[in-house]
């Protein structure tokens, strides 16, 4: 249905989301207007053309670039290096601060809490096994606009570590329930409908998340996704990079078994940021 559609030029990122590298792209001629999207919109199978968006350059000088400017170093600065593994020494340097997981950002009361909430409104749902995208594998997903207070501030919590000052998280969270024999192929989240930064928490299941470069496949880095943990991929992780979630036949982590279960994922996204006025 909306597969394809985020082909156009992609919407400008902060390059924040790169690690402060330098702006060589131009500047898009037109921009894609986020539209209203369903969550299907989300994924896109590769191949993907956004590699220019993660270079192009901040709005201009003043006290939101200077915190935008420091932000990447403070937030991802809890995150665990055994649970990332790279194909190699160059690609844990590239995505350094660009991937990144958070063990334990839950309390097991909090997942509880957003378990109960879930639980409702996904057994409304059936799993899908054949999704018309092929993205994804026995799953069942909404997007929720109201939470109750409790889920309120866990879901400020996220916003607060993995979103930049200044950006404009998108109202509606993204839940995917994932069946134990479901999995998510490799595939890059849509330019058009999301922007630079996604963060994810893991409920009921620890899983793998592999990332794969879209363009020298044989780099790649492995996220163990401990249960009741945050992940958080942006700029070149977020557009360079491939995602997926591993199935349980495959789920290793550094050789070691990583058992999948039923899985929820609560997945907070940004909106893709207007070019500045030319
Ligand atoms: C997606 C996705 C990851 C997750 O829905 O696009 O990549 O953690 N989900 O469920
Ligand atoms: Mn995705």
């Amino acid at each position: 249905m909306h597969r394809g559609e985020g082909q156009g030029r992609p919407c400008r990122s902060f390059p924040q989301c790169t690690g402060g590298a330098e702006s060589e792209g131009q500047a898009p001629t037109s921009h894609n207007a986020p539209g209203v999207a369903h969550f299907s919109s989300f994924r896109q199978a590769p191949p993907t053309m956004h590699r220019a968006a993660a270079r192009l350059p901040l709005p201009g000088p003043g006290p939101l670039r200077r915190a935008a400017a420091a932000w990447p170093r403070r937030a991802l600065c809890g995150e665990a290096p055994a649970l990332v593994r790279a194909s190699g020494p160059g690609v844990a340097r590239r995505l350094r601060g660009q991937a990144g997981v958070r063990p334990g950002f839950l309390s097991g009361p909090e997942e509880a809490a957003l378990g109960r909430e879930l639980e409702p409104q996904l057994r409304r749902r059936r799993y899908q096994f054949d999704h018309w995208d092929g993205a994804i594998h026995g799953f069942r997903e909404t997007e929720i606009a109201q939470w109750s207070e409790e889920s309120q501030e866990i879901l400020q919590r996220v916003r607060g570590t993995a979103f930049p000052p200044g950006m404009s998280p998108l109202s509606l969270v993204h839940v995917l329930d994932l069946d134990k024999s479901g999995y998510i192929k490799p595939h890059i989240d849509s330019v058009k409908f999301c922007g630079c930064t996604i963060a994810g928490l893991s409920l009921l299941s620890s899983s793998v998340m592999r990332l794969v470069s879209e363009q020298n496949p044989e780099d790649w880095m492995d996220l163990l996704l401990p249960r009741r943990s945050l992940y958080i991929l942006r700029g070149p992780a977020r557009y360079e990079f491939t995602h997926e979630i591993l199935k349980d036949e495959e789920s290793f982590f550094d050789g070691q078994k990583i058992s999948r279960e039923r899985r929820i994922s609560v997945i907070c996204r940004n909106l893709p940021v207007p070019p500045a006025p030319s």
